[in-house]
């Protein structure tokens, strides 16, 4: 009796040792990339992402941090008769494994998309019920990162399903960064972190900066209406655990100084960066914004905490983010369509992340700014800063003690 009852006794135990989990250690900061939706939409094919792997790294991207080339839907072709997927034979001649050789000999990684329901978004085959098929095929070509898209999913619970292919995903052994792409509808920022490394909490991000466009039943969002929804998230990220506002619309259209503040928010929301346009044919206002190194150590930055918004003034937002060595990043946005004057006294203004605890404590301690937008611009706390904002653009620096 004892002998049986050690032997489920230990049986217990290895079942939970052995128990399924997300891959750790992977996404400290938040990931950087490229993804092929926003702009090519089902237009994919192997040419398109070898010569995006190509200019990421000719691009200086590569160098910057960017990392993953991620292919979004319509990627794939049939299911075969034993059920495994294939990619599309006409736009994929080569296969997956050999697109995703080249992307790993380029020094990048590659990500790939699927959806927990029966069909993808576009109308592809779904995993639903292929979860763990699906993630032995993935692990065997070689695949870095999976977005796992909710269309199509009607009687499912998205924390089960998101789970299942987590579990499918560790089972099949090979390290992959798993974004849930689940439009915030069921929370995933509440129940998420043990399950992916990053979760959307919105929908479809569009590239206008201020606008909702209406596509009928559902609608995708302008830069300031998805930062708005970022509202109340924050205590939410952290290393390996990211709140994701969406891929982004910089070089899809936008003016430059939109895309400049676009781009800053994101890094000040600790926002998993990646581009969303034509890396192969953009201008160089697109390229250097992109690989602007300054506020990409913001976003990347080891203490992996989301900013927040101190205060809004006349349609100008100041927002303050806690950098390591008590360094800190402050970004003044200005939302409205016309330039505006701002004016901030450093010693009278006081700052508190509460949920951090960290205060950059201006009555006692002076900084040296430097203005990441334009570097030879510095100055000092000891000072009142003024400046004129142009129209939806940002004031973003970097804050250093002596
Ligand atoms: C959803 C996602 C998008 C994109 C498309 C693909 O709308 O939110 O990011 O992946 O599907 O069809």
């Amino acid at each position: 009796m004892k002998k049986h009852l050690l032997i489920i006794f230990s049986l217990t135990i290895s079942m939970f040792t052995a128990s399924a989990q997300k891959f750790e250690n992977w996404a400290q900061t938040p990931p950087m990339g490229w993804n092929s939706w926003n702009k090519f939409a089902c237009n994919v094919n192997e040419d398109l992402i070898k010569q995006t792997a190509d200019a990421m790294v000719a691009s200086g991207m590569k160098d910057a941090g960017y990392e993953y080339i991620v292919i979004d839907d319509c990627w794939h072709g049939e299911r075969d008769s034993l059920g495994f997927i294939h990619a599309n034979p006409e736009h994929f001649p080569s296969g997956m494994k050999a697109l995703i050789d080249y992307v790993h000999s380029k020094g990048l990684k590659f990500g790939i998309y699927s959806d927990a329901g029966w069909q993808t978004c576009g109308g592809k085959p779904g995993s639903r019920g292929r979860e763990y098929q699906d993630a032995q095929t993935y692990a065997s070509w070689g695949v870095d990162y999976l977005k796992y898209d909710w269309c199509n999913t009607e009687g499912l619970a998205a924390k089960g399903a998101y789970l299942t292919m987590r579990d499918a995903l560790h089972e099949a052994g090979r390290p992959i960064v798993f974004s849930m792409c689940e439009w915030g509808t069921a929370k995933p920022w509440e129940w998420g972190q043990d399950i992916a490394h990053l979760w959307r909490t919105t929908g479809d991000i569009y590239n206008c900066f201020d606008c909702e466009y209406d596509h009928g039943d559902w609608s995708s969002f302008g830069v300031l209406q998805i930062l708005d929804m970022q509202d109340g998230l924050r205590q939410y990220a952290g290393p390996g655990h990211w709140n994701d506002p969406d891929m982004m619309e910089v070089g899809n259209g936008m003016s430059v100084n939109e895309d400049r503040a676009h781009f800053s928010m994101w890094a000040m929301l600790a926002a998993p960066l990646i581009a969303g346009n034509d890396l192969i044919s953009m201008s160089e206002e697109t390229q250097a914004i992109l690989t602007n190194k300054q506020v990409i150590a913001v976003n990347q930055d080891p203490l992996g905490i989301q900013g927040f918004k101190y205060q809004t003034k006349d349609s100008v937002e100041t927002w303050f983010k806690p950098l390591e060595n008590g360094e800190w990043a402050i970004c003044f946005l200005n939302r409205s369509k016309t330039d505006q004057n701002i004016e901030f006294d450093w010693s009278k203004e006081n700052v508190q992340d509460e949920l951090n605890k960290l205060s950059p404590d201006f009555t006692q301690k002076v900084y040296q700014w430097s203005d990441l937008w334009n570097t030879k611009s510095k100055g000092t706390t000891k000072k009142k800063l003024k400046a004129v904002l142009p129209a939806h653009d940002v004031l973003m620096l970097r804050l250093k003690m002596n």
